[in-house]
């Protein structure tokens, strides 16, 4: 079955040119569904990957310096937008309840949603995934999105949770959003990608989606 793969640039090459030597050799036939999301200034349509953004206002138009409309996205040619990732919530101190309202205004535009949630070092997983599934997604009705299980802990850190719980956390969201997707994310490499891949519909990379030979082994 065909897998996705979702590169999550972050903040992520430090040049266009960079940016653009990535983009290019990640545009190649491969089995999966490869979805790139560099940063906003890099966005870029490809022919054999599809476009995402990493983050978009909740509004689509207004005065709002500084802010993103999901509009100028879809103009793009984006197709997906990454919604929640934790970096956002913990350094940004975005709030679920600006979460779903950036969710609405993409689906108003026909941009899928990649709803990240997932709990930091401590808490309780379940809990914080009904919780944020349940607030993030509040009044949404068409819930085929992506959604990428992302232990706060796994991210940028080596670390992943055993293969039990990787496939135990895609359960308990199957259950919750039937219709959707999910996807795992948290230090995810060419090394542990097939093994996540089977229990999954796919993964989210991070840090190993700019390293150039890393993700071409992961994606083809
Ligand atoms: P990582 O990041 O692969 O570097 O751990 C994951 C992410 O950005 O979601």
């Amino acid at each position: 079955m065909k897998k996705i793969i979702i590169g999550n640039f972050k903040m992520n090459p430090l040049s266009f040119k960079g940016a653009e030597d990535l983009l290019k050799a990640f545009d190649i036939k491969t089995k999966n569904t490869v979805i790139l999301c560099p940063p906003y200034i890099y966005l870029k349509k490809g022919e054999n990957y599809i476009l995402g953004a990493q983050n978009c206002f909740y509004e689509n138009e207004g005065a709002y310096t500084g802010e993103i409309s999901p509009k100028m996205l879809k103009d793009l040619g984006c197709k997906y937008v990454i919604i929640g990732h934790s970096e956002r919530r913990n350094i940004l101190n975005e709030t679920d309840l600006e979460i779903n309202k950036k969710i609405k205004v993409c689906l108003l535009n026909n941009l899928k949603p990649v709803l990240c949630i997932g709990e930091k070092l401590g808490e309780d997983r379940k809990e914080v995934l009904k919780k944020q599934l349940k607030e993030d997604l509040k009044g949404v009705k068409d819930k085929n999105i992506i959604i990428a299980y992302e232990p706060v802990w796994a991210i940028g850190t080596g670390k992943t949770p055993t293969s039990d719980d990787i496939l135990d956390s895609f359960n308990f969201i199957k259950k919750i959003i039937p219709e959707s997707k999910v996807l795992y994310g948290g230090s995810v490499n060419s090394k542990n990608i097939q093994e996540i891949i089977q229990i999954t519909d796919g993964v989210l990379v991070g840090g190993a989606s700019v390293n150039k030979n890393e993700f071409l082994k992961m994606i083809k």
